[in-house]
């Protein structure tokens, strides 16, 4: 694994978005692994002002958003295809048939996992996946104990990403508990990967991702084991690593 030490948020951000670029301008047709969460809102908001003063264009990109809340309406706040939608998707003006979110209302879950992983394979695999982490290792909605060889697939968050997530919501009440998210096998099928770690809080996680063994009891640590892997992480992050 590739570590970018970077010194704080902004530089994740703008590291992050050179990542993007360069893909999607050296790839024909570029396929992009999407992530939620606090931690790439910075890359979306450093690619929609490069849109909006059209230095770049976005109309041959797909995307696949790597996890969805089971059960929630597409208009939720909450929902990952409304952060999608108002973040990137709208002000980038991307058709429909560019990105994909898991559907966490479908009447066949078993049939929306199986869709999800087909489409992936039918754009040919994706080139650059981001990730951000949890606390306890989780990539996508992975959560401490998921296969490896797991597929896109419906899971039950545990308590603490629960207590975590739940501030993206108005009541506790309204946080699902569960989700429907590409497997760990899915997210390693991926070309290449750039994992995003910024803050003292994930110190430990990211200690765990690059330094301690590689089990299923933490997700992330599986990383270690694909060949194209970049972290880019703040000072803050890089904390608790050995080699400081
Ligand atoms: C969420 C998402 C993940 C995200 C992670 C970290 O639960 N399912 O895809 O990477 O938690 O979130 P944040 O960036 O807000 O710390």
């Amino acid at each position: 694994m590739k570590v970018i030490r970077v010194d704080d948020y902004e530089a994740l951000s703008k590291k992050a978005y050179e990542f993007f670029i360069h893909t999607m301008n050296t790839t024909e047709q570029p396929v992009f692994g999407l992530a939620t969460g606090s931690t790439p809102k910075g890359l979306y908001e450093l690619l929609v002002d490069e849109y909006k003063q059209k230095k770049q264009v976005f109309e041959h990109i797909q995307t696949f958003n790597l996890d969805e809340y089971v059960g929630l309406a597409k208009d939720h706040p909450g929902s990952y295809y409304y952060y999608m939608y108002e973040r990137f998707f709208n002000p980038l003006n991307l058709d429909q048939k560019q990105v994909n979110v898991p559907n966490g209302l479908t009447p066949n879950f078993d049939e929306e996992c199986e869709r999800y992983e087909q489409k992936i394979a039918e754009a040919g695999g994706i080139d650059l996946q981001f990730l951000g982490i949890g606390v306890n290792g989780h990539i996508g909605f992975n959560e401490p104990g998921t296969s490896f060889s797991s597929r896109t697939h419906i899971v039950e968050l545990t308590k603490s990403t629960m207590e975590v997530n739940s501030r993206f919501f108005e009541t506790k009440e309204e946080m699902p508990n569960k989700a429907i998210t590409m497997g760990i096998k899915s997210i390693m099928g991926s070309k290449e990967i750039v994992l995003l770690v910024n803050g003292e809080h994930k110190a430990e996680a990211l200690k765990q991702t690059i330094e301690g063994n590689v089990t299923e009891d933490f997700p992330a640590s599986v990383l270690q084991k694909h060949p194209h892997v970049t972290v880019i992480a703040d000072t803050d992050a890089c904390k608790k690593l050995q080699a400081q």
